[in-house]
């Protein structure tokens, strides 16, 4: 099963969090980033889930990674995320950090591969540099909040902290064990398709990375799970199912009248009974 974008600060999202359940024992849950701001809400919604499903797996997204006023855990950046990645291994939730588990139960056995890729502002137009389009998004009014509590440290910027993350991501997806298909999993969506439909073209820029394009082709995608775009529904590129798993804000499930209750997703087994590939 797959959820994402909890944003568990919002007291309509914490009920519904604790009414997760699995269908069985032995369901697996993927979390794919955007649980909350604070450390402790963080951990408090992990620790929920990783108490009711058999395993929890988790990727940040970038609320995670914001440094704000009020949380006492003051980390920035790789300090931040190291951070929360201790306190899921405290907990047994698997991260990007862990080596990759094996699921073996219905459409399995599968790969499943927690990403931290993070953006590198490539989903802007391409007829625009970097400048033009921050430039542009700063003048309508539609700048992510990342600008300003999202801290790359040590790197310089967000976008190097980003290539560091591709990097190292290859050298793990490179090492698994390529008789297996994966589910790769990751907060913002891994091709910019899912981006066209945005309502605010100007935030694709904050959505992900054209160097993940073709991932899903490259590292044998059963399946592709991400968040981020508040915009949940199944699409299916080059013949992969993406599940863009998000709850969202209360405003916007009561503006499209999607009901909260019904975000968990099954991602394995496929409707074909299997892994779906
Ligand atoms: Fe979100
Ligand atoms: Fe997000």
């Amino acid at each position: 099963m797959a959820i994402s974008d909890l944003h568990v600060a919002y007291p309509e999202n914490r009920e519904i969090v604790e009414q997760l359940r699995p269908e069985s024992e032995h369901d697996w849950l993927l979390v794919a980033g955007d649980v909350g701001e604070f450390f402790a809400d963080i951990e408090w919604a992990l620790r929920l889930l990783s108490e009711r499903f058999a395993k929890v797996v988790w990727v940040p997204g970038n609320h995670e990674l914001w440094t704000v006023r009020d949380d006492p855990v003051r980390a920035r950046g790789v300090e931040r995320y190291r951070r929360l990645v201790e306190m899921c291994r405290g907990l047994g939730v698997v991260t990007p950090e862990d080596p990759y588990p094996v699921y073996d139960g219905p459409g399995g056995p599968v790969t499943i591969a927690p990403l931290f890729l993070l953006y590198d502002y490539t989903f802007r137009p391409p007829d625009l540099s970097k400048e033009e389009a921050m430039a542009w998004a700063h003048e309508t009014g539609i700048v992510c909040t990342d600008e300003f509590v999202l801290h790359p440290d040590p790197h310089p910027t967000r976008d190097a902290w980003c290539r560091a993350r591709l990097r190292e991501t290859e050298i793990r997806l490179d090492s698994r064990d390529p008789d297996l298909p994966t589910v790769l999993i990751n907060h913002w969506p891994l091709t910019r398709q899912p981006t066209e439909v945005l309502r605010y073209p100007q935030f694709a820029q904050w959505c992900g990375t054209v160097e993940s394009a073709d991932w899903h082709l490259r590292y044998n995608a059963a399946a592709v799970v991400y968040g981020h775009l508040h915009i949940p529904r199944t699409t299916w590129y080059d013949g992969v199912r993406f599940e863009e798993v998000s709850l969202g804000y209360p405003r916007e499930r009561r503006m499209y009248g999607y009901d909260g209750a019904k975000a968990l997703r099954c991602v394995l087994p496929a409707a074909d009974g299997g892994a779906g590939a």
